[in-house]
């Protein structure tokens, strides 16, 4: 989910901590997303815009074995990391500048994980707190695009990876030029960035059926009653809205690549 502010600007820790906030108060568009993604109910709550069955291939992709370290670089509610880790008998590090997303998280894992296996703390996509060359792989689902600038988190994700370690992103990419393109993704310029800063097997593909997913999922949203009491349903109906007018400008991506 691209969170908007009004004003156009990227949000800030303090907009995603009320984002957060007014969520953990409103189930509806928790609901509503969760049953268009696909999310189990254990993870109900926890999840962005990335339909779970995209776990499959990504868990794939970054070809983790057990006991090996995965980080989730602006995890959010921490969902995908958890369920990854579960899956694959990973350690997760969880990061995130939103401390309201980092409590629902912490409840999450410690339904699925043992306490040892997932840790959480206060970080930045361009500043995570991680140690270098520490984890074997890295993933950040539908957030990137809020670094400033981008570039400066895929230099983070190098830092924090071992060589030879995976790279996971999902995103959003335009299809034509389109003035109402959020300023964030037109900033995105990944293969070339990722290319710059030595990554390899970089793969760059687009996911049509995850934006059909996130169609159906703006349409319930938009025709969902809300008497404007619900501020996390009102923030979702906004945006989809805006999503809907301008779908077609806009393309689901996965990358993965591998770090020097
Ligand atoms: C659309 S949500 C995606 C969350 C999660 N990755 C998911 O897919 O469910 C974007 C997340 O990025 C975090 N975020 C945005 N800018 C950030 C920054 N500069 N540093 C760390 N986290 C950031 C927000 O707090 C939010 O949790």
């Amino acid at each position: 989910m691209s969170a908007e502010q009004p004003n156009g600007r990227v949000p800030d820790s303090a907009y995603f901590d009320r984002w957060y906030a007014d969520m953990d108060i409103s189930p509806v568009k928790d609901e509503i997303m969760a049953r268009h993604l696909g999310v189990p109910g254990t993870y109900a709550g926890s999840t962005g815009a990335l339909p779970w069955e995209g776990l499959d291939e990504i868990a794939r992709e970054l070809r983790l074995q057990p006991g090996d370290a995965l980080a989730d670089i602006a995890c959010g509610r921490g969902g995908y990391g958890i369920e990854l880790a579960r899956r694959c008998g990973a350690r997760l590090f969880g990061v995130d500048f939103s401390a309201v997303a980092l409590k629902h998280a912490e409840t999450t894992a410690h339904r699925h994980l043992e306490e040892h296996r997932a840790g959480f703390a206060v970080g930045t996509l361009t500043a995570t707190s991680l140690p270098s060359h520490g984890v074997n792989a890295l993933l950040c689902t539908d957030s990137v695009q809020f670094a400033e600038p981008p570039a400066a988190a895929l230099e983070e994700f190098r830092r924090v990876l071992v060589s030879g370690g995976r790279l996971a992103l999902t995103t959003w990419q335009p299809t034509r030029p389109d003035p109402r393109t959020p300023p964030r993704i037109k900033a995105l310029h990944l293969r070339r960035d990722l290319e710059r800063l030595g990554f390899k097997e970089i793969t760059l593909a687009r996911r049509a059926r995850w934006r059909a997913i996130e169609w159906a999922l703006y349409e319930e949203v938009v025709a969902t009653p809300n008497d404007g009491r619900d501020l996390a349903l009102a923030s979702i109906q906004q945006e989809a809205r805006r999503s809907l007018e301008q779908f077609d400008s806009l393309q689901r991506i996965v990358v993965y690549a591998t770090a020097p």
